[in-house]
Formats: structure tokens, C-alpha cells, sequence
């Protein structure tokens, strides 16, 4: 077995003879093994522009997740090759909303709202997801983007469909003045609209889909700190549930947050609602200041910490013998439409 110094030290070798051939972004929430080697670090608005602006790099060695990967295909030119050093590092928020239940459910909410209704998604959903919104004339979205872009919508269409996690898209609706019973739920597998009373007062239809990291964030935990360290303020992301997010002190993006800890007093303390690898990295990169998960037992996202050092030396290594693993592809009919989608959003950003 190789000590983990070697493997470090084979992959500093990698990065010196690849050079500019070669860029490695890495997602907020991936390992600190990983992050330790990424070219660049963002949330998933800030990878999506860096893709794009990046011309040099023949090789994008994505550290984060498939649909990070997919969006960074889809906005780079065909001589870049996009790899994922694990396919398992999916996204169970964006496996919640596949393209057959999605036009299944359009036809349904096109019968009962005709054509007032614009669909969005966040970026946290496939290629073929975003294909569909571009197709209707819709965009994606991002944490960090999310209330600019519903304003958007509301220029275009008197209703949104808001794909695929019905947290962020309450919240970002609720935030801009949209009561929740103004809101209803679309859930793919009961094949049913979730609403009581008159439809004609429905402004946003939310996809029952959620992220299983930030769903275990609960309101008795921030009662907790309440109660035993009343100094401490409570930020979450957006992808908590309502309640959540209402009863926390702050909330924003994986950007907001870490700008908001940042800038911060020395000598403060933060219960943070959001993923455990983020959270501990704060923690040890400002000592100055007393950071904790919000959730005591914290909550790793599973896929995320797919991406390890042991696969990201393979892939490298892999790459340099001139084989692929594994590059991700999006079909040029897919990515043309989905391109749509992700335009309209940056071209808001
Ligand atoms: P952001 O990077 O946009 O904050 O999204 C969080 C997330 O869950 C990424 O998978
Ligand atoms: Fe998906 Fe949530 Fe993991 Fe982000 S943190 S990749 S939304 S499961």
C-alpha cells in the first residue's frame, strides 16, 4: 500500500507536467484530501462560469458531482474533456426528478394551468432536466441566484414550476413575498398535485424533491443552541426546509455562508446548517472564531465524499496514459437545450 505522502507527491507530479492542460475545480463540500489539490474552489454557480471562462484546460478533472460535471461538458468547447473520477458521486436530490416523471407531470399541470407556467431548475438536477426548462423557455438557478432568477420568471410567465428541490424553491418564493398557501407540490411518485383550495391562486409549483444532507437540519437543534449557547448565530443553506430557515438567524448560498464567516468578529460563534466536510474546513481555516454543524451527529454528503484521494490519483494517473475515467458527456441535442437554460442564468449572474 502506497503511504498517503506518495500519493500526494505522484499527483503534485501529475499537476507539474500537465500544467495549464489541466484544471481541477473542486465543489465547496469535497474532501480536504481533494480540495488540497484543486486548481480552483467555488459553489456550483461559481465552477459553472469558471468552466465556462477556462479555454486552456484540455482536461477538467471534476471534483464534485455528476451534474457539477454535466454543466461543465456542457459549457466548455468539444476538444475539453470533462472527467468524474467516480460515477457513483451522483446527487440523490437530482436522481428526484427524472425526465419521464418530468413531462408526465407537465402535461398534467399544463391541463390544469394551460400555458402560464415557466419551469426552473436548480442546477442541482441532469442534463435532461435542464434540457426540458431551456425547451420551455426556462433557466436554471443556483443558491446563490435563485431569488433573482424567480423574479426573472415572474417577468416571463405567471407561474413557475421549480425543479427539483421544493426547499430552496419555497424558500426563495416565501422570501419574495409569495404566501405558502400560493404554493403547491408536485409529487412524481403519487403522480399528484399537493394542494388545497382554489388553483387559480397558485403561483409556484414545487417539486417534492429534497437534499438528504440539509433535510436533517431540524428546528429542535436550533432550539438547542437557543437554549445552551443563546451567543451563537445559526446560518443554514436554503436547501433546509422552511422551518429551518425561518427559525435560523441567516440564510444563503454555500458563498453566502462562507463570506458571512469570514467577515464575522474574531471571537463569535456559528452553529452552521450545511455539509460536515465545509463546516470542519471552516472550523480549522478561521481558529478565530468558535464553528460547529448545527447538527451534532453531522451529516456528510455520501456522494460528495466519493470523490477521494485514491480515485482522483487513478483518474490522473489513468489520464496520463492516455485513458479516460471516466468523461462525462452530454448529447449534443441535450446540451444545446439545456445550454438555453444555463445562458439565461448566467447571462443574470
Ligand atoms: P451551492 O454550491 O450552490 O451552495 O449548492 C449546494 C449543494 O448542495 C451542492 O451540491
Ligand atoms: Fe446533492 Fe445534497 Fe449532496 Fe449537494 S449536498 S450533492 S444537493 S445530496
Amino acid at each position: 500500500e502506497m503511504s498517503t505522502d506518495e500519493k500526494r507527491a505522484r499527483i503534485y507530479a501529475i499537476k507539474e507536467r500537465l500544467g495549464r492542460r489541466l484544471f481541477i475545480p473542486g465543489h465547496h463540500y469535497q474532501r480536504d484530501e481533494v480540495i488540497e489539490f484543486a486548481d480552483a474552489t467555488g459553489d456550483s454557480l461559481q465552477l459553472a462560469q469558471l468552466s465556462e471562462e477556462n479555454k486552456d484546460a484540455e482536461f477538467i478533472v471534476f471534483c464534485g458531482v455528476h451534474f457539477m460535471a454535466e454543466t461543465a461538458d456542457m459549457l466548455t468547447t468539444e476538444k475539453q474533456h470533462v472527467i468524474l473520477s467516480d460515477l457513483r458521486a451522483g446527487c440523490s436530490m437530482a436522481d428526484m426528478a427524472d425526465i419521464d416523471q418530468t413531462e408526465y407531470a407537465w402535461t398534467k399541470l399544463s391541463e390544469l394551468f394551460g400555458d402560464t407556467i415557466l419551469p426552473l431548475t436548480y442546477v442541482n438536477s441532469t442534463a435532461a432536466i435542464k434540457a426540458f426548462c431551456g425547451r420551455y423557455g426556462g433557466a436554471t438557478v443556483t443558491s446563490s441566484n435563485a431569488k433573482k432568477m424567480v423574479q426573472w420568471a415572474f417577468t416571463q410567465k405567471q407561474r413557475l414550476l421549480f425543479l427539483p428541490d421544493q426547499h430552496l424553491g419555497r424558500n426563495t418564493a416565501f422570501d419574495l413575498g409569495i404566501e405558502l398557501d400560493e404554493m403547491a407540490v408536485w409529487d412524481p411518485i403519487g403522480r399528484q398535485l399537493e394542494f388545497s383550495g382554489d388553483v387559480d391562486r397558485v403561483k409556484v409549483i414545487l417539486w417534492k424533491g429534497h437534499c438528504s444532507v440539509h433535510e436533517k437540519f431540524t428546528v429542535g437543534q436550533i432550539e438547542t443552541f437557543r437554549k445552551e449557547a443563546p451567543e451563537t448565530t445559526i446560518i443554514v443553506h436554503p436547501e433546509c426546509p422552511h422551518e429551518v430557515v425561518q427559525a435560523a438567524d441567516l440564510n444563503g448560498s454555500t458563498h453566502f455562508i462562507i463570506e458571512t464567516i469570514r467577515n464575522a468578529k474574531p471571537g463569535t460563534s456559528w452553529a452552521v446548517g450545511t455539509e460536515m466536510n465545509l463546516v470542519n474546513r471552516l472550523g480549522s481555516q478561521f481558529p478565530d472564531k468558535e464553528i460547529v454543524s448545527l447538527n451534532p451527529t453531522m451529516c456528510p454528503c455520501l456522494t460528495m465524499n466519493r470523490i477521494d484521494l485514491d480515485h482522483l490519483l487513478w483518474s490522473l494517473e489513468e489520464l496520463e496514459n492516455g485513458v479516460l475515467h471516466y468523461p462525462i458527456t452530454v448529447d449534443q441535442k441535450t446540451s444545446l437545450e439545456a445550454r438555453l437554460a444555463l445562458k439565461r442564468m448566467l447571462e443574470r449572474k
